[in-house]
């Protein structure tokens, strides 16, 4: 999505250009008035914002699928066989999987990545639990299994659900290869390329990387610090329903929001649930990280106040992400779909990995494990808030979260968090800059940083490190009056990967 203001009523738009006018969302200015808008925007991936300094902000929308000439010339050019299919040109790299190599050396901070700190795990107690499996159940383990999920595995899961207030049926769960897959296979069953999928902004890479995939186009709804704005979620549907358009679903991280780190208000779940269903829009509720509140509140999920709700889960973030076990929960008119599609994809999930999940669950206390999670968590939480209020100098500022992985931090106006990002890696720091998690190359002035994974004094030195590199742009700019450059990155969220996840 580009965003521009203009002074007065739209730019002069070709009506005959593919494009149709509709809703709004408020951004960065970027337009003079009057000037129109360049030609090289209207072949831009996503929907463009026109926010007028007076009347209603607008959106126009491509208003059909995505010219697949000028999608196919793009992938024919990375191509070594110019053979790739169009949607390909929407794959890119993420931002710091570029200087990953840089990036995950021992010297360098890293607060980019979304990866769970296993070492509180029982390590001892799961060697003998997964020796124990393959002796006695090693023909079961290693074999192929249903493409759903092992009935025990999903039984156990639904037991996980109802500590959220689900009430679940176990046949209407699905296994998958980490919720990441889940997403990938329910944005494959839902879009075809060109139809709108709502999603806060910012939103998880992960997802606008399996949206991008299938040529979706992401409408973003902003948030506050409770999460999703309810009457900004209306307009937006007004605005788009006005161009006759139905996004296919709302995409909603309720809980300790990666990346922005808030929680929904649990006065506006109904809300947003009766906006959804008034306009007839699906909801697809991804809540990885639900039981990791640092005070132990457990927030009723969607699910559990609408039965019509697609639930992702995961086993990721509160045991263990390398087993890659993650869960669908749908409604029974998708469960089929979404089975045959989990069966094209992988045969069926790991039926090892799977087994590995049910002994943990059954075999140890795992809800204070998660316990043990989180107040390591909260530790390396307050350990980043305390440097962030030490170190980084005026005119920056953060939420604090209540759970989860991350911190989201807006700079002073005129740092571009992307450009930035190899000097602070230069400077032995890295993060996510906000351009990753929006689809319209917003998000330069913020940037995520994860508590997650580093100490509790690597996290301090590396936002101090982090402090540094912002002050020196700022003198920069005091000296020469210009913003930060921006760098020649690709704009975009980018492929997910762990080290962005
Ligand atoms: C919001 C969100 N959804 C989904 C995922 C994917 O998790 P999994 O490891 O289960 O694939 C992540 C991973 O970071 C995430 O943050």
């Amino acid at each position: 999505m580009v965003c521009v203001r203009t002074g007065r009523a739209l730019p002069s738009l070709d009506r005959s250009s593919r494009y149709r006018q509709g809703m709004c969302c408020d951004r960065t200015p970027s337009l003079a008035e009057g000037q129109g808008v360049p030609p090289s925007w209207l072949h831009s991936a996503g929907p463009i914002v026109f926010r007028p300094a007076s009347g209603r902000t607008q959106v126009l929308v491509p208003s059909a699928v995505p010219d697949p000439r000028d999608l196919g010339t793009a992938a024919a050019a990375a191509a070594p066989t110019g053979r790739f299919a169009a949607r390909t040109a929407g794959m890119t790299a993420s931002e710091i999987r570029a200087l990953f190599a840089v990036a995950s050396r021992p010297e360098v901070v890293s607060l980019a990545g979304g990866m769970p700190n296993l070492a509180a795990l029982p390590l001892d107690a799961l060697a003998s639990e997964v020796g124990e499996l393959v002796a006695a159940e090693g023909q079961t383990a290693l074999q192929y299994g249903s493409a759903q999920g092992t009935p025990a595995l999903r039984e156990q899961i639904c037991e996980v659900m109802r500590l959220e207030g689900i009430n679940a049926d176990p046949s209407d769960v699905v296994v998958t290869v980490g919720s990441q897959m889940a997403l990938d296979l329910i944005t494959r069953i839902y879009c075809d390329p060109g139809d709108v999928v709502l999603a806060e902004g910012p939103s998880y890479v992960g997802a606008l990387g399996s949206f991008a995939a299938y040529q979706a186009r992401v409408v973003h709804i902003e948030m506050d610090a409770h999460g999703l704005v309810p009457s900004l979620l209306r307009s937006a549907l007004e605005s788009l329903a006005r161009q006759g358009i139905t996004p296919k679903f709302l995409y909603t991280i309720p809980n300790f929001h990666n990346p922005a780190g808030v929680t929904l208000a649990v006065e506006r779940r109904p809300e947003i649930l009766e906006i959804c269903a008034s306009y007839g829009v699906a909801v697809v509720e991804d809540n990885p990280y639900g039981l990791l509140g640092f005070s132990g509140t457990i927030y009723p999920a969607l699910r559990s106040l609408d039965r019509d709700v697609v639930y992702l889960g995961s086993f990721s973030k509160t045991f263990a992400s390398g087993l890659r076990v993650g869960w669908a929960l749908v409604p029974p008119a998708v469960r089929d779909r979404l089975v045959l599609a989990a069966e094209s994809a992988t045969l069926c999930p790991p039926t090892f990995n799977q087994m590995i999940v049910s002994r943990y669950l059954q075999t140890q206390d795992w809800q204070s494990q998660i316990k043990t999670f989180t107040e390591a968590y909260r530790e390396r939480r307050d350990a980043m808030l305390s440097a962030l209020e030490t170190y980084l100098p005026p005119g920056c500022s953060w939420n604090v979260p209540d759970g989860g992985f991350y911190v989201w931090l807006t700079v002073p106006e005129g740092v571009d968090t992307k450009a930035m990002l190899p000097r602070a890696v230069t400077a032995r720091v890295a993060y996510a800059s906000g351009t990753g998690f929006y689809a319209d190359g917003y998000g330069s002035r913020q940037l995520r940083l994860s508590f997650c994974y580093p100490t509790p004094e690597r996290i301090t030195e590396g936002v101090r490190r982090l402090a540094g590199v912002l002050t020196a742009e700022l003198d920069v700019m005091r000296t020469f009056g210009v913003p930060t450059r921006a760098a020649s990155l690709k704009p975009g969220p980018g492929a997910p990967s762990p080290d962005t996840a």
